[in-house]
């Protein structure tokens, strides 16, 4: 396949491989997802699932793309933010294999990946990104040598906001796609709902959210005997106007005039839908990567290994310590 930077993403519930040639052309990631039995994510099971998937699922990655150890010039890795258990073996691969091979290690801000495979895949150049995932709900816009976070969740992130919902209702993990499906199908069978007809609060606060006071409220509508596909079509419409509202704020503020849509919730239609919208209105343009790069994946942490070796030197051992609690706007952007 010739020459790869090849990336590893252990952040959460993903722990996938990538790459990216070195004019930034992607491959399909490999990736493995833990989906506890009940309840929410358990650091220590997700990162026993890593840990057992890790070496199969390299083989199994380099197999499909055709890629030999002799193709590998560096390895990338999520060095932050997430969960410390998950990180470690990540990083532990990655190190592993940088020794191994004799290539350069590069760790890499997770937040930060999702915005340049969002630039690399839809070309847009200076976008507010509305980072929508699971565990992180962000509006963030570069300013100077680092992405601003100018607006953000002050409690849970959009998606486990979702997956907590979805959960009380016996649906399993994760819970975004199948609230998505409910909330369509519903709608599609009374297009004229009002959201008053199932009222829940508005999330946003100044330039933030919350979505707690959300997640409750909801599942009192359903105690109260609402029927589960209008409150999974009320609660998206709140949950995503209020991200929505953010976005088109940065956007004034920071005059800019792409928006670009990034993290596991991105996938869902509505969202986008309401992003194309708002963005029409004012003249900006919407835009998103396909599904598969807007959920985590390893080839989203080889391309924004391949941005910073093009700017500066690969880290050395020492320095290889996970952050699971790295900023978004901690890492200095040197890069174009
Ligand atoms: P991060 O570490 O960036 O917070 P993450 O671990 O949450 O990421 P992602 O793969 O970015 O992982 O996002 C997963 C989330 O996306 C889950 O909460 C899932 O329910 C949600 N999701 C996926 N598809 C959809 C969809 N179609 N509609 C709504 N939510 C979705
Ligand atoms: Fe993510």
């Amino acid at each position: 396949m010739g020459d790869v930077i090849v990336g590893i993403e252990s952040t959460a519930h993903t722990f996938s491989f990538g790459s990216v040639t070195h004019d930034g052309a992607p491959s399909n990631s490999t990736s493995a997802l833990y989906r506890p039995e009940t309840g929410g994510i358990h650091p220590r099971e997700a990162a026993d699932h890593h840990s057992q998937h890790a070496h199969d699922l390299l083989q199994k990655f380099l197999q499909d793309n055709q890629i030999s150890n002799d193709d590998i010039t560096a390895i990338a890795f999520s060095q932050g933010p997430g969960l410390g258990p998950c990180l470690r073996i990540g990083a532990t691969v990655a190190r592993t294999l940088s020794e191994q091979l004799e290539i350069p290690l590069v760790g890499v801000n997770h937040c930060v990946a999702h915005i340049e495979i969002g630039r690399n895949q839809t070309g847009c150049d200076d976008p507010v990104l509305l980072y929508v995932s699971g565990g992180n709900t962000q509006v963030i816009a570069r300013a100077g040598d680092r992405y601003k976070v100018i607006g953000e969740t002050l409690d849970i992130g959009i998606g486990n906001m979702l997956d907590k919902f979805a959960r009380n209702q016996g649906i399993a993990f994760p819970g975004g796609p199948k609230i998505e499906k409910l909330a369509s199908e519903w709608h599609a069978l009374n297009p004229d709902a009002d959201v008053s007809d199932c009222p829940l609060p508005y999330s946003v606060q100044g330039m933030d959210l919350n979505f707690s006071g959300l997640l409750n409220a909801a599942q009192l509508r359903i105690n109260e005997g609402k029927e589960l596909g209008q409150v999974c079509w009320s609660l998206q419409e709140h949950a995503f106007t209020a991200c929505v509202e953010v976005a088109e704020r940065a956007l004034a503020h920071t005059g800019k005039t792409e928006l670009l849509l990034g993290g596991g919730v991105a996938c869902n239609e509505r969202i986008r839908e309401m992003s194309r919208l708002m963005c029409e209105q004012r003249s900006a343009e919407a835009t998103w990567p396909e599904k598969r790069f807007c959920v985590d994946n390893g080839t989203m942490i080889a391309e924004l290994g391949r941005r910073m070796l093009e700017v500066s030197s690969p880290i050395l051992y020492h320095e290889s310590d996970i952050n699971p609690s790295l900023r978004t706007d901690h890492t200095i952007v040197e890069w174009d």
